[in-house]
């Protein structure tokens, strides 16, 4: 088998390179580990940024987000028993985010790629790369697919990245001393915009998906057994978090999904190798505090899908070449902001009164000063490309 373009991972990064590059006549093959039905039920962060929205509408595939996804303009900080908005509309004026969920974007990109007859090869265990930096080959399942680059769009997990020899990649980390419980409940949002909550039992947000359905967070010790949280205890710690603003009541129903999310901070340096380019989660991991992952996975595959298509029509490497640079910028800026907004509403030590005084402080600029509020407002809605 042979194609110009062989992806590993059909996550968003993947399935968007894939649909991208079909737009502009390149070929590609997408080779997943999971089948199908577990690609579109993974649930995940769902707010997708002005740029995002607006890639997935040019591009074709933003049909079904326009008609349910939630368009938002303003997020409320939650902290010290008090509400505050911070405006995107007149902060950031015509820019916003829209609330839909990974796994419906990942549902309408397979859905785009399938009925233009895109290849995509679920379910395969064994993918491998070889001689990434001569002629590149896939080998999946006893077959071998010869591309002209390989795109690792594979997650943190995958195999692109270790495939990497030792040496040609520096690695950045931070780890946080708490994970996310995540929880999906059919209960209509007790509130019309995101709510992040910063409380002494530490942070709860409270997002949602539709109408019905409302998605919450909250903070737990890492390594939480999800069997730590029967639903009961879920509600109560919600409500203990949640309802500590005057008039705020928190409306409960049925569990559908619950689970834990560690929280990291990761970025591999250069994301590139020979012929082998590295998008999304495979190259860089945020926490999902700001919910910056899936924009972050669109970022970087808009930049190689751009030059992929100038290298085809031209025989110029120079964007390729400058692949990793571009992304990174734009990278660390998310990676900041990440950090920020996970140490600024987070419970750290419980003895740490100071690091307790800073963050209310800085609670306190954010919600007061124009300025300190669009840092908050333009980085939240996606920098501009
Ligand atoms: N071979 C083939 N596919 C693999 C392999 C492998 N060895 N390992 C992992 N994969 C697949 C995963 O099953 C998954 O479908 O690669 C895909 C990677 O998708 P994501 O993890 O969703 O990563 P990405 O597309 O970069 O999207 C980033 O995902 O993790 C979230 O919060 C993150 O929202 C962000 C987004
Ligand atoms: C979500 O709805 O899943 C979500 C929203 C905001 C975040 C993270 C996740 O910061």
């Amino acid at each position: 088998m042979r194609t110009q373009v062989g992806i590993v991972g059909a996550g968003p990064a993947g399935l968007l390179l894939s649909h991208l590059l079909h737009l502009r006549g390149i070929d590609s093959v997408v080779l997943e580990l999971r089948d199908r039905d577990h690609c579109e039920r993974r649930v995940r962060a769902g707010v997708l940024e002005q740029g995002t929205v607006d890639l997935l509408n040019e591009s074709g595939v933003g049909e079904r987000m326009r008609r349910e996804g939630l368009p938002h303009h303003g997020i409320e900080l939650r902290y010290g028993g008090s509400a505050h908005r911070i405006p995107f509309e007149k902060l950031v004026p015509g820019r916003a985010i829209t609330v839909y969920g990974q796994q419906e974007v990942v549902k309408d990109l397979i859905a785009a790629r399938l009925a233009a007859s895109g290849k995509i090869v679920f379910d395969v265990p064994d993918v491998a790369l070889h001689d990434v930096t001569g002629s590149p080959r896939l080998t999946f399942g006893g077959e071998t697919l010869e591309c002209d680059v390989i795109a690792g769009c594979d997650g943190f997990h995958g195999v692109s990245r270790p495939s990497i020899p030792d040496g040609v990649i520096s690695t950045f980390e931070r780890d946080y001393p708490f994970a996310w419980l995540g929880v999906l409940a059919r209960v209509p949002p007790s509130t019309e915009e995101l709510v992040y909550a910063r409380t002494p039992r530490g942070f709860a947000l409270h997002s949602m998906r539709s109408p019905e359905v409302s998605r919450f967070y909250l903070q737990v010790p890492p390594d939480e057994p999800v069997g730590n949280w029967p639903d009961e205890r879920i509600w109560a710690e919600l409500g203990a978090r949640l309802e500590s603003v005057p008039g705020f009541a928190l409306q409960s129903g049925p569990i559908l999904e619950k689970s834990v999310t560690p929280m990291r901070s990761f970025v591999a340096e250069p994301m590139q190798y020979g012929r082998l380019y590295l998008a999304g989660d495979a190259a860089h991991i945020v926490p999902p505090t700001g919910a910056k992952g899936l924009n972050l996975a669109v970022a970087d595959v808009r930049v190689l899908t751009a030059a992929l298509e100038h290298w085809y029509a031209t025989g110029s490497a120079d964007l390729l070449d400058a692949y990793s640079a571009s992304c990174l910028k734009r990278v660390w800026r998310a990676q900041h902001f990440s950090w920020w907004m996970t140490t600024l509403l987070h419970t750290f030590d419980h003895d740490d009164a100071y690091g307790e005084r800073l963050q209310t402080s800085y609670l306190d600029y954010v919600t007061s000063s124009e300025a300190a509020a669009t840092t908050l407002a333009e980085n939240y809605v996606g920098m501009p490309w």
